[in-house]
Order: structure tokens, then C-alpha cells, then sequence
């Protein structure tokens, strides 16, 4: 059997990283090690700055090594203390981060047709501590930029977008991280570009940035010390990984979005609902949920597919205001998605034959769980 064939009945997972021809990444390994560097910000850790940088038109662009400390260095990096509102429905290092530098979360609920936060509740959780707003392109969907740029603006606080889910997504013709003081970027390997481990924080302040690149590299130039830094920088093998999949991103979207059309038409009529996604958006197709009736529905579901082998994820979950080290104010909306939504298998390769293996699992399950449990039946 040839290496990427797969016996009819194997394993199905949630996602499966991009591996480029192994040839490319070859070709970028030589380059490394021929220059000898192999990190402190190299030359290819600079031509895949460079790259990205132009690619979204944004003023900075700085590697990391990984998402989580993108959000933690952009938080301090900008001077963010106190009280950050922020977003229950998202992954949990954008509550661990604001906490991680010693600012309090103040969870606001979402809007549930995007997953985003409802920028019509921000301002009623604004207090005189309140210095920034962390919200989520929550899969990729772009939050309300323009309602939560106002609302910034009018109370003078700063907006920083975790965009892990956002590569290559545009807003009215712009990259989406052109929005808000800063964007960060998660490139883990389940992510649409990765580098393996890695990260990414766009800034649009020129003195910002300044402190960002001492954060990131111990506070210190040369013998020079400024600032409390830490070691969050991207090596020159990562970096490597990340300039051999980018000639493969426009594929690697098209393909994604593909896959994402043949779901919509397989599920048809299943009642399955599906995020909304506003009209001026190019979608990336960054993951492929569906929000079911409620949580026995979901569990079901999960359960009833991972007995075939195919493994869904419960995403995001749980919400983050359940979190048992925050103190918040309980957020209902956030916590009926995180106990209804559940991302199906999506992941360029994803052959024909699985494709309809999962449909028909979804399709299976849900006709006998309604027979079973109809609309109109309230679970004790
Ligand atoms: C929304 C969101 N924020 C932050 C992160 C953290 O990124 P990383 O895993 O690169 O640290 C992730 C991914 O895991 C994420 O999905």
C-alpha cells in the first residue's frame, strides 16, 4: 500500500497538519545550514517576517514562538493592565494570557450566530479599570471590528484580536489583522499555516513594536539591559517549515473550501446549523463546526462517530467563564455554543470516501436521535 493510502475503515481525526513536499523543506534546511544560524532571529526567521508582513500589509510583524506567548508579549507589550473584557468562547490560553501577565478577565457574552464576542454588551462592562478588549476571530469569523473599534476609540481603551483562527482571512478587501492595536497569530501544527510551533503578533505602533522585540528576546541588546523580557523567539527550523507550506496556502485554502461546499451539500437538510459569516468576508475555511440542538444532541453525536473511528472535537470547550481559577459572571450564551458546537473533520487530504464516511455517520446519528428524541421533547 502506498504511504498515503488508507485501509476503508482507519481512524478518521479532526485535522491533520499540512506536510509539504519533503523535498521543499529540504531545500530550506540547506539554507540553514549553510548559514550555520539556526535561531535568534535568522535569515529565515527575517524572510518569513518580511514575507508575512507584506502578504497582510501591515507596519510590524514579529515571529513568535508560539501563539499563547504572541498574546502574553502583545498584552504587555502595549501596556495593558487591570481589567481586559474579553470572550468565553475561545480557546483557553486567550483567558490564560490576560491572567498570565496579572490583568483581571471580564468575561462578556457572544454573539451565538458567530461564536464572537457581542460587541453590543461591551459597554455595559466597561468600569473606570478597564484598559483593553480581547476578543477572537472566533474559526476565523472576523468579531463586529468596526462596533468594537467605536466603542475602543470612545472609551480610549486598547483592542487586541487573538486571530490564531485568521490566517489569510480578509474584511472589506483588507487582511482582518489590520484591525485593533494588535492581532496575534497561532501557527501550531493543527493550525491552516503553521510552522510547527509558532506564533505571531502584528502591531501598528513603531514604539509598541520596539518593546515587543526587546520582550521577546530577554529585554536585552547585546549587553544592554532595558526591560523584564523572556525568550519567546522562533527558530530557524520552525521558520523553515513555515517558508516551505506558504507557496502552498492559496492550494491549501482552495482545497479546504472545497471539502467545506461538499459538507454543506451532505448535510443538506439535516437541520444542522452553521455559523454565520458576514457578507464582506473571505473566509479561510480555517475549520468546518456545526452547532447541534443542545448538549445531548452534541454528545451523542461525538460519542456515536468516535465508535466509527471518526474523531470530531468539542470546540470551543468548555466555555472559559466555567474555568475553575476565574471568578466570573456566567455567561449563557457562551456556554449553550460550547456545549452545541462540534467541528468535524476537516484537513487537506481528507479523501472522497472518508468524506461521506462522516456524513453518513452524522446523517445516521441524527436521524435516529431525533426519532428518539423529537423538538418538541424537553429532556428531563
Ligand atoms: C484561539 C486560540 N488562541 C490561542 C491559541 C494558542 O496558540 P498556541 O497553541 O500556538 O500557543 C490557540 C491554539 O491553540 C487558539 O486556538
Amino acid at each position: 500500500m502506498a504511504h498515503d493510502e488508507r485501509p476503508a475503515d482507519a481512524s478518521i481525526f479532526v485535522t491533520r497538519s499540512f506536510l509539504p513536499p519533503q523535498a521543499e523543506y529540504q531545500a530550506w534546511l540547506d539554507k540553514v545550514y549553510a548559514s550555520h544560524v539556526l535561531t535568534n532571529l535568522g535569515p529565515v526567521h527575517r524572510e518569513l517576517e518580511n514575507n508575512l508582513r507584506e502578504r497582510f500589509a501591515v507596519p510590524h510583524f514579529r515571529l513568535m514562538a508560539n501563539g499563547t506567548l504572541a498574546l502574553q508579549l502583545a498584552i504587555r507589550a502595549l501596556g495593558v493592565t487591570g481589567k481586559v473584557i474579553t470572550t468565553p468562547f475561545s480557546y483557553v490560553a486567550t483567558t490564560s494570557a490576560i491572567l498570565w501577565e496579572g490583568c483581571e478577565p471580564v468575561f462578556v457574552d457572544i454573539d451565538p450566530r458567530t461564536g464572537c464576542i457581542d460587541a453590543a454588551l461591551i459597554e455595559a462592562a466597561i468600569t473606570p479599570d478597564t484598559t483593553a478588549i480581547l476578543a477572537t476571530h472566533v474559526y476565523g469569523i472576523p468579531c463586529d471590528v468596526e462596533a468594537i473599534d467605536t466603542i475602543a476609540k470612545k472609551h480610549g481603551l486598547k483592542v487586541i484580536y487573538d486571530a490564531a483562527h485568521a490566517f489569510d482571512v480578509n474584511y472589506k478587501g483588507r487582511s482582518i489583522l489590520q484591525w485593533g492595536d494588535a492581532s496575534t497569530l497561532s501557527f501550531h501544527a493543527t493550525k491552516l499555516f503553521h510552522t510547527v510551533e509558532g506564533g505571531a503578533v502584528v502591531l501598528h505602533d513603531g514604539e509598541a513594536d520596539k518593546r515587543l522585540r526587546l520582550l521577546r528576546s530577554f529585554g536585552h541588546v547585546y549587553d544592554e539591559h532595558f526591560t523584564l523580557g523572556m525568550n519567546a523567539k522562533m527558530s530557524e527550523l520552525h521558520a523553515a517549515m513555515g517558508m516551505a507550506v506558504l507557496p502552498h496556502m492559496e492550494h491549501i485554502i482552495a482545497e479546504r473550501a472545497a471539502l467545506s461546499q461538499r459538507y454543506d451539500r451532505l448535510l443538506e437538510g439535516l437541520g444542522t446549523e452553521r455559523p454565520h459569516v458576514a457578507a464582506d468576508t473571505t473566509y479561510n475555511y480555517a475549520y468546518y463546526p456545526i452547532f447541534l440542538r443542545d448538549s445531548a444532541e452534541r454528545e451523542g453525536m461525538l460519542q456515536a462517530l468516535a465508535d466509527q473511528g471518526i474523531h470530531a472535537r468539542r470546540y470551543f470547550f468548555p466555555s472559559l467563564d466555567t474555568l475553575p481559577y476565574v471568578s466570573a459572571t456566567a455567561c449563557p450564551r457562551s456556554r449553550d455554543l460550547a456545549d452545541r458546537a462540534l467541528c468535524l473533520p476537516l484537513y487537506n487530504g481528507l479523501t472522497p470516501a472518508d468524506h461521506e464516511r462522516i456524513c453518513a455517520g452524522v446523517s445516521a446519528f441524527l436521524e435516529q436521535h431525533r426519532k428518539r428524541v423529537p423538538n418538541n421533547v424537553v429532556q428531563p
